[in-house]
């Protein structure tokens, strides 16, 4: 497996090739399967959110969903009734739709780019949610598509809703350089009994595609964007790299 790290700071919004990697679906799964970015944790912490924040009947778009593997555990007995999953990767929507299969819920799901929807260019324009959910999605967007985002999930929300954003930060301050060394050196360490040709993929993946901010930089744009409440974070896990944060609208 050959490397090309591209560890330049002006990545290019190219969603077809941020979801390319996930087209090799398995891998992705297997470090979801060892928690090794803590889904488990997160989509606990989801689960209690939206069970004290959303007790009556709610609507939610899961934004780069992948293959929706949490979605059933973490809303069954919950209000949810309508669900909305958006990814650029077939492959991933392909799992999804198994996934999803027997839900209590309506599940439509929509091959594009999470941009080019909640723009409305796709998908049901007009169309706003009681929550959004964007997990391990957004840090392969640049910082100015990344702001559109919080600008664009701030409009398509109903008031009171919630913007639920899980991802991989850096440390306030940290260069990407840095925050990739760390992360780097930090699966090699923990991610054990991954095959070596999985990890190689993985690390060249995470090189070139994974652009984090820190928790300051995104509380900023989400500010920026109209979200005035504080953000409250829900989950961090011993790494601190995976996190929660949810983000609320104002009435
Ligand atoms: C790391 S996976 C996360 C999947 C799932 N949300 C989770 O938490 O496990 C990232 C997903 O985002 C999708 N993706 C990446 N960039 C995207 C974009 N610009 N628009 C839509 N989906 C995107 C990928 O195809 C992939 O399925």
């Amino acid at each position: 497996m050959s490397t090309t790290p591209n560890r330049g700071h002006d990545p290019q919004h190219a969603p077809e090739e941020a979801a390319r990697w996930f087209n090799q679906w398995h891998v992705y799964r297997s470090i979801v399967d060892a928690d090794w970015m803590a889904h488990r944790g997160i989509f606990s912490a989801i689960r209690d959110w939206v069970l004290m924040r959303h007790p009556g009947p709610f609507t939610l778009a899961d934004l780069g969903c992948g293959d929706a593997g949490f979605i059933k555990p973490t809303f069954d007995g919950t209000g949810l009734w309508a669900y909305m999953g958006v990814d650029a990767s077939e492959a991933a929507l392909r799992e999804a739709r198994d996934q999803l299969a027997g839900a209590r819920f309506t599940a439509e799901l929509l091959e594009s780019d999470l941009l080019t929807f909640l723009r409305g260019d796709v998908g049901p324009a007009a169309q706003t949610f009681d929550i959004i959910l964007a997990s391990y999605a957004v840090h392969h967007l640049p910082a100015p598509e990344k702001q559109e985002f919080f600008r664009l999930a701030h409009e398509r929300l109903r008031s009171r809703g919630s913007l639920l954003f899980a991802d991989v930060f850096r440390r306030d301050g940290e260069s990407r350089e840095d925050y990739l060394g760390r992360y780097v050196g930090m699966m090699r360490q923990a991610w054990t009994g991954m095959p070596p040709e999985h990890v190689a993929s993985t690390v060249e993946h995470v090189v070139q595609r994974d652009f984090p901010e820190s928790g300051e930089t995104i509380s900023g744009m989400a500010r920026e964007a109209g979200f005035r409440e504080p953000p409250r974070e829900l989950f961090r896990d011993a790494t601190e790299f995976h996190r929660l944060v949810a983000f609320t609208k104002e009435a």
